[in-house]
């Protein structure tokens, strides 16, 4: 099994210092930039609007993984591509037509995710699988860092990748939410491909990035 992509979350890292920050994590190892991008309504917490998203862009070469958690979000696709995302993630909820969203960021040129809350049924994803180009399964409810991983995603990461690889999808499947070095190899084993962490990426600041993201590297079951 090879290594998951590791995808630190920047909702974790100093927002007074996000350019050093990216730069930091490139040279740590990381493999895309996961931007947690909230409304203050879809998920009651307020973060990143497409402007910061252009402010850091020059400072890495990473793919931006922008994870919109804002309703509706149609409205905001363009400018958060035109800003510097590559991946751009949505969840059902956040908009009355998710085939047409899914397509429209297709369009615009950047590949599409969709996100799995963890009441959302999965099934959801037979309908659009040809359409996706990541699959999230989110192993906490989104609004905040330094949640507890909720174990329930394990068996949803397995049924998600069972979807995709009957459908022949090359889609990554990323998990999001409380991983850390403890639950990362039982999310691989489980199908995941791609990990998000924040907070186990940030803690014991910037000297510590490269071991940290080395550790969920490490978990790849053999
Ligand atoms: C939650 C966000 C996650 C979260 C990850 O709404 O989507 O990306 O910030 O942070 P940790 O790893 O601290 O749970
Ligand atoms: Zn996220």
């Amino acid at each position: 099994m090879t290594a998951p992509l590791i995808c630190p979350s920047i909702l974790a890292s100093d927002f007074a210092r996000l350019g050093e920050e990216v730069r930091t994590l490139e040279a740590a190892g990381a493999d895309w930039i996961h931007v947690d991008v909230m409304d203050g309504h879809f998920v009651p917490n307020l973060t990143m609007g497409p402007d910061i998203v252009k402010a850091i862009r020059p400072h890495t070469a990473l793919p931006f993984d922008v994870h919109l958690m804002v309703a509706p979000v149609d409205p905001w696709l363009e400018a958060y591509r035109a800003a510097g995302a590559d991946i751009l993630s949505v969840h059902p909820e956040s908009g009355p037509h998710l085939h047409r969203t899914l397509g429209r960021i297709r369009q615009l040129g950047a590949k599409a995710g969709i996100v799995f809350n963890p009441g959302t049924p999965l099934s959801i994803l037979e309908e659009v699988v040809d359409l996706v180009d990541l699959v999230l399964i989110m192993s906490v409810n989104p609004g905040f860092g330094g949640q507890a991983f909720v174990d329930s995603a394990l068996h949803k990461i397995e049924r998600a990748r069972a979807i995709l690889d009957r459908a022949g999808s090359p889609a990554h499947l990323q998990v999001d939410g409380g991983v850390t070095s403890a639950n990362a190899a039982s999310c691989v084993s489980a199908g995941a491909d791609a990990l998000v962490a924040g907070s186990f990426v940030f803690k014991g600041g910037a000297d510590a990035y490269a071991s940290n993201i080395a550790a969920l590297k490490a978990q790849a079951p053999a």
